[in-house]
Parts: C-alpha cells; structure tokens; sequence
C-alpha cells in the first residue's frame, strides 16, 4: 500500500504503476487556525462519512509513505502520515522522502546553529522502519537517521526528453555535482563531461569560475541536484553564453525553482529546464519511480 504525501501525489502514482502497489485514500485539510490535518484510509480520506476508528485498509500492509519535504508543512505533514499509518495497523512502514527538505543544513555553519538535517531525520526516524532518500545534498545526511536509510540516484532518467543533441557537453555547476554529469551522459549513451567551479558569497550570490572545455557551437546540458533560487545555474548559463555556446539546457534532480528562479534562468538565455517529479512542478517531466521502486 502506497500512502502519498500532499507534494507528492503524482509521483505516488507513478509508484504505485511501477510496483503494483495500491494506493491509500489520503486527504489534506488545514484548519482555521492554519494547522494541518491528514486523514489515512479513514472516515475523512475518500471525502467523508464513516466510523473515525475504522481503517481497515492498511491494517496488516506493508505501507510506503511517498513524502516530499518540501515545507514546514510537508515535515508535519509527514509525522502525520507515519503517526496515522502506525495507528491503522500497518505491519511495517518504509518512508520514502523523495526531496528531502533541511538536507543542505547538514552541519553547524556557526556557533549556536543546529544541524536541522540531523533534526528532522531524528523526527522521521521515530515513525518508520527504514527510509529511501533520491540524491540528498550529501550522502552523509542518511547516518542522521535512527533506522537505516538508503538513497537512490535518479539522474540517469534526466537523460530520456534529451535527442539530437549536437556535439554534447554535459556540465555540472560545481565540484559538489561532479558525478551527476557523467550520470545523465551514461544514460545519453554519449558526449563529453566536466565541471565549473562555483564559489558561494551568500544565499543567492554565487561565482562560477569556467572549465577549459570548449563550449563554442554545441549543445550544453547543465546537471545539478537542485535549482532553488536559479543562481548556480544562471551564472553558468550567462559563463556559457559569453562563449558562443549553441543551446543551454538546464536539467536536475529536484526542480524546487524557488521565487524569481524561472525568470533568472530565462533572462539568461536558458533553452529548456526540466527535472524528475521529487519536487512537483511544471517542470517535472521525469520520474524518478523507476529508481525509487527498484530500492522498495
Ligand atoms: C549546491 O551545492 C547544490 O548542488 C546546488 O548547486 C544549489 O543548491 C543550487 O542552489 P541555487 O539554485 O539557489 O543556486
């Protein structure tokens, strides 16, 4: 039984085709006083009526929740989900996180900082057997889970809306993205790859220092994890452009495009953006079911 979070209900159910597995009646509801309130397989999930103790789909089920962290609400929301599904009866629960909010927290940058990564995997941990994470920001963020957490690597399936690309160049933003790029060039099936060096001055100011690769007249694709506020990959698409570069296409992981990001990117010239469904936008065209199933 697949239970989907909020931000999450498409790719659910690019999950549920891919494993075969149902999906549970969930509904979403905010109270007056803006807090947030889910209802599992319940009296409420399928728009009403019933006995508010009776849940008797998931008693006994292996249960994935399919959640996105990709708000307060959503951890909530989350904790909400285990706490319900736990209640329900469930046998066992595996919580897959598709993005997972706080990761780039992932240490104490100042005196007196928390490491809020550690935080809300401790919070999550108490609701589940184990958890799946899609390409956290680092791979140690999973040791600040109490149970065991693995991670899946959804890049390759950036490579499928990608054809006739000329000459490819596939370029990820910075050192810490480096193995993203040959990633989606493997799943291409062919082109070159490399990496800019990026220096970041605060939240949405950053410097690219170009490679050596000529870019002149081809096809670049730009890999990253995350476009948040668009600023690594539009200082990367203006680097490009001031060297003739033929076409620009931005691709990542999770597509957050946070705020003003759509217009940075197209006023520095981007020809396409695209991403997987961890975070659900117009942009998500890919789906990283595929993976996520392989891992249940
Ligand atoms: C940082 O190391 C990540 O890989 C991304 O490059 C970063 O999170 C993108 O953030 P923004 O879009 O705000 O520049």
């Amino acid at each position: 039984m697949i239970v989907a979070g909020s931000a999450s209900q498409s790719l659910a159910v690019a999950l549920s085709a891919a494993t075969g597995r149902d999906l549970a009646a969930v509904s979403f509801e905010a109270f007056p006083d803006g807090e947030w309130k889910v209802n599992v397989g319940g009296s409420d999930a399928d728009g009403g009526g019933g006995d508010a103790d009776s849940t008797p789909e998931l008693a006994g089920e292996e249960v994935v929740v399919v959640a996105s962290t990709v708000s307060d609400r959503a951890h909530v929301e989350l904790l909400q989900l285990q706490d319900a599904v736990r209640e329900a009866g469930a046998s066992g629960v595996t919580t897959v996180i598709p993005y997972m909010g706080y990761a780039r927290q992932n240490e104490a940058f100042l005196s007196g900082d928390p490491v809020s990564a550690r935080a809300v995997a401790r919070a999550i941990s108490t609701g589940t057997d184990r958890v799946v994470t899609v390409n956290p920001h680092e791979e140690t963020v999973r040791e600040f889970f109490d149970v065991p957490a693995t991670s899946v690597d959804a890049a390759p399936r950036l490579a499928e809306p990608l054809d006739d690309l000329a000459d490819p160049l596939f370029l990820s933003p910075d050192a810490g993205a480096i193995d993203l790029a040959p990633s989606v060039r493997d799943a291409y099936g062919v082109g070159e790859t490399d990496h800019f060096e990026k220096t970041r001055h605060s939240g949405e100011e950053v410097a690219i220092e170009p490679s050596e690769a000529p870019v002149e007249g081809r096809d670049v694709v730009l890999v990253d994890d995350i476009v948040a506020t668009g600023s690594t990959m539009s200082e990367s698409i203006a680097v490009l452009h001031d060297r003739e570069v033929e076409s620009v296409t931005v691709t990542c992981v999770h597509p957050l495009l946070a705020r003003n990001a759509r217009l940075k990117l197209a006023r520095a010239g981007v020809d396409r953006i695209f991403g997987t469904d961890t975070v659900e936008r117009p942009e998500s065209v890919v789906s990283a079911a595929p993976v996520i199933a392989d891992a249940l």
